[in-house]
């Protein structure tokens, strides 16, 4: 939020659902200054009751003279009507400042989820040199170097939620926080997916109150259970990611195992990849990132390499699915 003279009032973000909008935020730090100011905004200002109240409201009684606008909010409740408010009482709104696209990558996860109602997910591994992400027994610590799990837990601190299949809890037992020197942030949420297999009643995750999708009713020793469809006994990969996305979860980062990731990524749920590929070889047939077989290369998808970088001797590739 900007002065007619230029000087900055006030900025905001959004931090969480259910936090004050960034709009709120900068006019509740510009105070009485807000008036005749210029407001810049990345996402259209919303005009309905959500979990907060709407921010065209808190603009005009401000008294914002003028609101430039990166990209119209695909939210049904909103998509324009926002900015029919403002014009509407007098307020000058620019929207044609910077390319839609452009807007939207600020915040990718926001915009597919309005658009579709799916999380964005990120398959997160780490493999040897000759693709195995763990031995045949099972141990997978560690595959990679102490900078590249490092690393692992900054894209962690990204997430609003971190999966998992059942098989990783029996065999990893993880607790899936953000584990990093001097980290105050918000902590991801843990989520299981379940088959009909044992979740162990003494897993470390049962600590942290963990989100466990399942296709049927079982007993859980904390968290929530969320039943959605499944097929022969494991959930359906889009009704689950679908009902994590639900609970306010679009940034989602998908840590395997391997059936869980395979059966994830042949349903097209899986957007993108980060791949840390370890300075060692297994030397023979270990687990492969993705469970499942790989039959006929015309199956091979496509994926665009964004970014390659080394960590201390391994590797960090990252993807998009181009499809
Ligand atoms: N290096 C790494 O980055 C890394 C990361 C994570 C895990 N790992 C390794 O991966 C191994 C575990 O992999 P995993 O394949 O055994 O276990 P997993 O993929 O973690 O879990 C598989 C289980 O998840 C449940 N599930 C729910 N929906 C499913 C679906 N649509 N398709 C398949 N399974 C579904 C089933 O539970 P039920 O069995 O209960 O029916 C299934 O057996 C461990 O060795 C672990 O160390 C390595």
């Amino acid at each position: 939020m900007v002065s007619p003279s230029g000087d900055v009032l006030g900025e905001g973000s959004h931090e969480a659902v259910g936090k004050p909008h960034a709009e709120v935020v900068a006019l509740e730090q510009a105070g009485p200054a807000a008036a005749g100011s210029t407001l810049y905004v990345t996402l259209e200002p919303c005009t309905h009751h959500g979990n907060t109240p709407p921010c065209v409201d808190a603009i005009i009684a401000a008294g914002v003279a003028r609101v430039v606008i990166g990209a119209e909010d695909p939210d049904v409740r909103v998509s324009g009507a926002g900015m029919v408010s403002l014009r509407q009482s007098g307020v000058e709104v620019i929207d044609d400042l910077m390319p839609v696209e452009e807007a939207e990558t600020v915040d990718p996860a926001y915009f597919r989820h309005r658009r579709t109602g799916m999380p964005t997910i990120t398959l997160k591994y780490a493999m040897t040199l000759d693709g195995s992400i763990a031995a045949v027994d099972g141990s997978a610590r560690w595959v990679s170097s102490e900078a590249a799990r490092e690393d692992s837990h900054r894209l962690r601190a990204e997430m609003d939620a971190i999966v998992v299949g059942a098989g990783t809890v029996r065999s990893d037992d993880p607790r899936l926080t953000v584990r990093l020197e001097g980290y105050e942030g918000p902590q991801p949420v843990p989520v299981v997916v379940a088959g009909e297999g044992d979740l162990p009643e003494e897993a470390a995750i049962w600590e942290r109150s963990p989100l466990v999708i399942a296709s049927s009713s079982r007993p859980i020793p904390t968290g929530s259970l969320v039943v959605v469809e499944g097929v022969g006994g494991l959930p359906d990969p889009g009704a689950a990611a679908r009902a994590i996305a639900d609970r306010g979860h679009l940034d989602v980062l998908l840590e395997g195992g391997s059936d869980l990731a395979g059966a994830w990524w042949r349903e097209g749920v899986v957007n993108r990849g980060v791949i840390y590929l370890a300075a060692k070889l297994g030397g023979g047939r270990g687990i492969s990132p993705l469970g499942g077989v790989f039959s006929r290369i015309e199956e091979a998808t496509e994926v665009e390499i964004t970014s390659v970088r080394s960590l201390d001797g391994d590797y960090r590739v990252e993807f998009e699915r181009i499809i």
